[in-house]
């Protein structure tokens, strides 16, 4: 091998390495630039019993070349063969950022492309697309690309979860093989297409980190793999059921992408690199709307009378968006009937939703809708006209969930259909907000496309085919703004985001859940995206009491809005939230472009977050007692991230009420008229919190001077 079989990409701060001196390109680094990296310094000896060439972790690993780990395809046709394909690069276009390399088989009879791209975030980009070029058909049940991890990464963080607790870290050993599956047929509250791996006790300031996340919200299947000979690598990609994808002669299959995010100062900058790739593939469209979405408020009792009252409410303390939840459409009164009938209810909406509509766009506010256009319940008109809409398997009971089936929006009469009904809403009424919610996990989906289609399984088709739905959406209707819900967090991922605007993070409103919930939820994607909204003073989903003010410091941070009957709050409460949403209007700018600061603090008991504008000019920082500390005070909080050579006048931010304190006397800094500090000290030695009780938050914002 020369150094003119090594490849490398660099764009900022990240580079790609490839070594190609073998026919399957293989990434040797990944991460910071290293000037002049020669792959060759980690040439491999040969051991003894092993067998005469280690094979690289090629981008597609191969069972072929001796590869003895996963392999990155698992494949065959009619006859068994074609099962451990080798393939060799027949042509490359490379330029400073991006590589593509075609790659054949000639006696399997396949075509593979790699596509690997630093984006303008940094991030690094990788898919795969495998064609088949024989005359028979090639049934693919993996096709994963593989990101090479260097061996002093030796502790992985991925992360589970459940409804109303997701985005939960948990932390293990990179030994052997871990494996994260999806089968619910959506992203999931538990096994998230993600995951982190770094050096010993990485944490979210130190440590060299890779974080990797699948673009994906069906299936799939994230694997860290440790090598015998010490190697390690992360393989991601789709998964898929046996025959779900078959590949006729001619046809291809595309992998979603792999994304990369890199850091050697722990996983806040390695999220911060996420962020960015979110924000750069889906800008934001204006200010986020601070909504009063109406679910918890009323569930399924429509009323006019109280919605519009509520919606008066709305408009008094300042939101600026009223999203009308479940329950407007066909015979929806509860959860057990109408899904499908996506026409507006005469039995609740009898003038249509014109009455409410006009009046939430007379106050100045504009009106959003719930729809849940993948589902079907069994008693619905949809159901009864056309079962074979969903995805269910002919001879079995289907499994419900919620009382309901998912519809197959890999075909396109279903595709046709529900585009037709959410255009015809969208024409009809000034609705400028879906929320787009999705309720249930897929199991035995199979389709019943044609008869030689019927019972196959389609997860694949259905996925992709909302993805299409979504768009075609967006197109007809470029200014409307979509969230995506699954019970709460259930789907939220890079692909998701590419074809929304706004993800309802969790059912929970408890503000006590929601620090832990929001602060794994930055660790992969942006704040703004983050639905997070004021609920009632008890908890729906855990019955907690909070105060208010602890309720609002905790929505602050995300995209705001309000999930509770206002018309229950007293006076005192709604000028309390009125000052919460004229705080978060004057921050949001800050909030939604800067960067999520997530620190590590040596006191369990509470968390320390915040945004740091780009410049470092400004900041807001949070200080959030979550339980009761064991010290008689709390430790001081250091804000990494800062100027170190600028000061920073420091003022606590008193309107959401003050944070609950009982210490007899607060630190003397507290006292002062004015206050200031230089980056240096505040990042290195820290600032004193005052005692709170548990569930108080203390803002602070930084100003440079
Ligand atoms: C899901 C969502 C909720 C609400 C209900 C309506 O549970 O997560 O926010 O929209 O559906 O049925």
């Amino acid at each position: 091998m020369s150094m003119s079989s090594v490849v490398t990409l660099q764009r900022g701060a990240t580079s790609v390495v490839f070594d190609h001196s073998l026919p399957m390109p293989a990434i040797a680094h990944i991460g910071a630039a290293i000037d002049g990296f020669d792959p060759r310094a980690l040439g491999l000896p040969v051991a003894h019993a092993t067998l005469d060439a280690p094979a690289p972790i090629g981008v597609l690993t191969e069972n072929g070349t001796g590869f003895l780990g996963r392999p990155g395809l698992v494949g065959s046709r009619p006859d068994g063969s074609a099962w451990a394909p080798i393939f060799t690069t027949v042509a490359n276009e490379i330029d400073s950022d991006r590589a593509r390399f075609e790659l054949i088989d000639e006696t399997a009879e396949l075509e593979l492309v790699i596509a690997v791209e630093i984006t303008e975030s940094e991030t690094v980009s990788a898919t795969l697309e495998l064609t088949n070029t024989g005359t028979t058909d090639y049934t693919l049940v993996r096709l994963s690309a593989s990101i090479p991890m260097p061996v002093h990464a030796t502790e992985l963080v991925s992360f589970t979860g459940r409804w109303c607790k997701e985005f939960q870290p948990r932390r293990h050993d990179f030994e052997a093989l871990s494996v994260i599956e999806n089968r619910r047929g959506r992203t999931s509250h538990d096994q998230l297409p993600a995951i982190f791996a770094g050096s010993v006790g990485f944490g979210e300031h130190h440590g060299d980190v890779w974080g990797i996340q699948l673009a994906w919200s069906g299936n799939y299947e994230i694997a860290a793999e440790r090598l015998a000979d010490g190697r390690r690598h992360v393989q991601a990609g789709e998964l898929l059921s046996p025959g779900e994808v078959v590949l006729a002669p001619g046809a291809s299959y595309r992998t979603p992408a792999v994304v990369v995010a890199s850091s050697q100062a722990g996983i806040t900058p390695a999220s911060q690199q996420f962020h960015r790739h979110v924000r750069a593939q889906n800008p934001l469209r204006g200010d986020r709307k601070v909504i009063l979405n109406t679910w918890e408020a009323v569930y399924f009792n429509h009323d006019l009378a109280t919605l519009r009252s509520l919606a008066d409410a709305g408009a008094a303390v300042g939101v600026e968006r009223f999203v009308l939840d479940d329950g407007w459409f066909g015979g929806r009164r509860d959860d057990t009937k109408g899904l499908g009938d996506w026409w507006v209810s005469d039995e609740v909406w009898p003038d249509g939703l014109h009455p409410i509509v006009d009046h939430v766009v007379a106050l100045g506010m504009e009106f959003g809708l719930w729809v849940e256009p993948e589902m079907v319940n069994p008693d619905s008109d949809l159901y009864r006209k056309n079962p074979h809409w969903t995805l269910t398997t002919a001879g079995y009971q289907p499994v419900l969930g919620r009382q309901q089936l998912v519809l197959d929006c890999g075909r396109s009469d279903v595709r046709e259909y529900l585009f037709e009904r959410i255009d015809a809403l969208l024409n009809e009424y000034a609705i400028s907000y879906l929320k787009w919610d999705m309720n249930r996990d897929l199991v035995q989906g199979s389709n019943h496309r044609s008869v030689d289609d019927a019972g196959r399984a389609g997860t694949h088709g259905h996925v992709r085919g909302v993805y299409d739905l979504l768009d075609r959406i967006r197109a007809a209707h470029p200014s409307v703004e979509i969230e995506s819900c699954a019970s709460g967090g259930g789907r939220v991922d890079l692909e998701m985001l590419r074809h929304t605007d706004r993800v309802w993070t969790s059912d929970c409103n408890d503000a006590l859940e929601r620090q832990a919930i929001q602060r794994g939820f930055t660790m992969l994607f942006p704040p703004e995206v983050m639905g997070a909204h004021i609920g009632p003073h008890r908890a729906h989903t855990t019955h907690r009491v909070q105060q208010l003010g602890f309720r609002t410091a905790t929505a602050l941070f995300g995209s705001l809005g309000i999930e509770w009957n206002l018309l229950d709050a007293d006076e005192d409460g709604r000028t309390q939230v009125a000052a919460a949403i004229a705080l978060y209007k004057r921050l949001r700018p800050l909030l939604h472009s800067g960067n999520v600061m997530r620190f590590d603090h040596d006191d369990p008991a509470a968390l320390v977050h915040g945004v740091i504008a780009g410049d470092r000019t400004h900041a807001v920082m949070a200080y959030v007692q979550m339980l009761p500390s064991i010290t008689t005070a709390p430790l001081p909080m250091r804000f990494g991230g800062l100027d170190p050579d600028r000061r920073y006048r420091i003022e606590r931010i008193d309107d959401l009420g003050s944070a609950d304190e009982f210490g007899r006397k607060r630190p003397p800094w507290m006292n002062l008229e004015r206050f200031e500090l230089s980056g240096a000290q505040l990042m290195r030695s820290g600032l004193q919190p005052p005692i709170l009780h548990p569930e108080s938050v203390l803002l602070i914002e930084l100003h440079s001077v």
